[in-house]
């Protein structure tokens, strides 16, 4: 067992890490393309595979240098092979095969959402398996069993709009820009989410999924109304949001079977009200409530070197082939029940 190192290019952060068994984060770079793409309010694919191109080969090096190691020096290379946006994908895999291919070193295909819902054990050690996670990231929305290293069960997903895209249309209706849910969580601080009556799609719904895309259109009328102050439109959207979790994630606690803690990960988690939030649930459940670190929240590489190290540590590990596809889709469990939304009929 040795040092791991991690690329991530699934989306808009193109970054590099170096993570030990031990769980150190020896060394890790991210190179963000917020400039890139705010003036287009949101990321664009095209733009985003360029700047991976050009940034994703420096940062590794960067990455080596600062922690004083060569390639020669780590264990395997892993990198994201999907979901995301495909370009970006295959400009961080392909660059990984060919560091693995000129330096022998074993090359392990990672699922993004595996990186995020491992994350949590990277920072936390006492983190046994299996945990409810709940997913919550620009992408996703979902709340899944994870029974162990590439053993996960999804018991509810969104049939529309991931949470944190709910998160950034609401900061495009109220001109916040991009990236948004940061920026709303700003402003929902100074706002009354009691100003404004926002609705709360499938709460106490029998069925166990997520839905915002209703939420959203509200949000988008009280907006045009022009009769509520922004601060207050982002507090009830936040609250409302938040509201939504909870029954679903309580849903989700009844259904899960015995299960060591509540754990959020994925760029929302950084969401300090959201947390705060899930962390009472939990604590009125009785179960430990995990969040990893706001930086290993959203998309890093760190999380995807951790996912390596634990697939290292599986008996039968075995390295991917280098003709491994690069996978716009990717779901983490294969076996979850379609939903309606994705063309099932309810
Ligand atoms: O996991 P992530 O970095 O990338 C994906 O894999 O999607 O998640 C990014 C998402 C974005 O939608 C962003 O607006 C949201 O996470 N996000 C937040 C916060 N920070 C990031 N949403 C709400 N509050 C935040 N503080
Ligand atoms: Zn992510």
């Amino acid at each position: 067992m040795g040092i791991v190192l991690g690329i991530e290019s699934s989306c808009d952060e193109t970054a590099a890490a170096l993570v030990g068994p031990d769980r150190a984060i020896i060394a890790q770079r991210i190179a963000s393309q917020d400039e890139e793409h705010r003036p287009y309010g949101g990321v664009v694919p095209e733009i985003a595979a360029r700047a991976h191109v050009e940034r994703v080969i420096p940062l590794v090096e960067a990455t080596l240098a600062d922690a004083g190691l060569r390639l020669a020096d780590v264990a395997a290379i892993a990198a994201t092979a999907g979901p995301g946006l495909i370009g970006g994908v295959m400009v961080g895999l392909v660059s990984a095969k060919a560091l693995a291919l000129a330096s022998g070193k074993p090359l392990i295909a990672i699922n993004h959402l595996e990186g995020h819902a491992l994350s949590p054990r990277l920072a936390d050690p006492e983190l046994a398996f299996p945990y409810l996670l709940l997913l919550v990231s620009g992408g996703h929305c979902q709340l899944i069993v994870v029974d162990g290293v590439g053993r996960y069960r999804r018991l509810a997903t969104t049939i529309d709009d991931a949470l944190g895209e709910a998160f950034d249309k609401t900061a495009k209706i109220l001109g916040l820009g991009y990236p948004g849910g940061p920026a709303v969580e700003r402003m929902a601080a100074a706002g009354d989410a009691r100003a404004v009556p926002l609705p709360r799609p499938l709460l106490g719904s029998a069925e166990p999924h997520f839905s915002f895309a209703g939420l959203k259109s509200a949000v988008l009328r009280a907006k045009d109304a022009a009769a509520y102050a922004d601060a207050d439109i982002a507090a009830a959207f936040q609250q409302a949001a938040i509201d939504c979790v909870l029954d679903r994630t309580s849903r989700a606690i009844a259904a899960a079977g015995p299960v060591t803690a509540l754990v959020v990960a994925g760029g929302v988690a950084a969401n300090q009200a959201m947390r705060a939030s899930l962390g009472a649930l939990a604590a009125a459940s009785g179960l430990r409530f995990v969040a990893p670190p706001l930086a290993l929240c959203t998309d890093n590489a760190a999380m995807i070197a951790w996912a390596g190290q634990e697939r290292l540590a599986q008996p039968g590990f075995a390295p991917d082939p280098l003709d491994i596809a690069a996978r716009p889709r990717w779901p983490l469990d294969p076996d979850a029940a379609p939903v309606r939304g994705a063309g099932v009929k309810a």
